[in-house]
């Protein structure tokens, strides 16, 4: 089965082709250094942005595979969750497509993407796993029983752990996106520097809370330039900050996989590109076997969506044009 994914949630315009597990091909055009300049995603130019690129996106996409449209089974694109004009670009633009060359349509959740992201890098994988979705926008911890089964267990009460990233990189005056550039910096510093918080680390429950830890930087920082430093030990403040939100996410996900008695974790989003992180797995590596994509399946892109809405369409499901997008879905 050829499926074509769109996916235009965020700030990520992108057209994949996907046959089974195989990626034909993946196009994403980041529209990052679009929103740089404003420390963080702008909705209103996120939607023009893929407005403008979407159509030569496709085009590109159809000539360098040489995929005919007749050889495409279905669409699927991300109705949520996301910005609503963004996902409105998207789901317009594939009803359109379905329309005018009667294909079938489906929305998919943008996170179920990102779990189905896994399956085309691993294959093999089969469920019962955990997944644990770290992005900008998400914290969450998902428990796929069965194929198509997928259970919210655990979620971030407040700030998502990219975000939280991004906020605490801008209090280090870092750039803009926050996570690669504390990653960078903290390997120059001490994780032990500074001891912050580890919100709800000990709770019985699986959801996190990271705004607290921004908050928690900031006083150090005010406290440190009130002692009259010359310089910010930034490497030092970036080490601790990212050492307290790796160990409270290591705990939560292996306790999630120990209590439930499943001995498979998945990553999956942006943060899961952390370098600090996928060292750390290691410690556990003796009890739980870690899945980590390729980055460019972790952060956002079309293929993730055409697999995970390959398995609707293999259901026969077809939205068709009644499809619309539903930005909070899953919250
Ligand atoms: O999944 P993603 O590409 O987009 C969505 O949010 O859906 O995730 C982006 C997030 C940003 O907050 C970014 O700062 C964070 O992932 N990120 C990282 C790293 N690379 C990206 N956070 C920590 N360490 C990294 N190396
Ligand atoms: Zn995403």
């Amino acid at each position: 089965m050829i499926v074509l994914g769109i996916e235009t949630s965020c700030d990520e315009t992108s057209v994949a082709l996907v046959e089974d597990n195989k990626v034909i091909a993946n196009l994403v055009y980041s529209q990052i250094l679009t929103h740089k300049k404003f420390g963080g995603v702008v909705p209103e130019i996120a939607a023009r942005e893929h407005l403008k690129k979407l159509p030569a996106l496709f085009n590109q996409l159809l000539s360098e595979t040489q995929v005919d449209i007749s050889q495409i089974d279905g669409i699927a694109v991300t109705k949520g969750p996301g910005l609503i004009g963004a996902l409105l670009v998207g789901v317009s633009f594939a009803k359109g497509l379905a329309l005018r060359y009667n294909k079938k349509l489906v929305g998919v959740n943008h996170i179920v993407g990102h779990v189905y992201a896994n399956y085309l890098a691993y294959s093999e994988l089969k469920p019962p796993y955990i997944v644990l979705m770290v992005s900008g926008g998400h914290t969450l911890i998902l428990k796929v029983e069965r194929e198509g089964n997928i259970r919210l267990i655990g979620r971030s009460v407040d700030d998502a752990v990219g975000e939280a990233f991004d906020k605490i990189a801008r209090l280090l005056n870092l750039g803009y996106p926050g996570g690669p550039e504390i990653d960078r910096v903290a390997k120059l510093g001490n994780p032990k520097a500074f001891h912050f918080p580890r919100p709800k680390m000990y709770d019985a429950d699986y959801d996190f809370s990271f705004s607290g830890l921004k908050t928690a930087v900031l006083y150090e920082i005010e406290k440190l330039k009130k002692s009259g430093i010359s310089e910010l030990p930034t490497n030092d403040l970036a080490a601790s900050a990212q050492e307290a939100m790796i160990d409270v996410l290591l705990y939560k996900v292996t306790k999630a996989a120990k209590d439930n008695n499943v001995d498979k974790i998945v990553l999956a989003g942006g943060v899961a590109a952390n370098s600090r992180l996928r060292e750390k797995l290691n410690e556990f590596a003796s009890e739980i076997e870690f899945y980590i994509p390729p980055l460019e399946f972790c952060s956002d892109n079309a293929a993730m969506i055409a697999r995970a809405g390959m398995e609707l369409l293999k259901k026969g499901i077809d939205d068709g044009l009644m499809l619309e997008p539903v930005p909070n879905l899953f919250e």
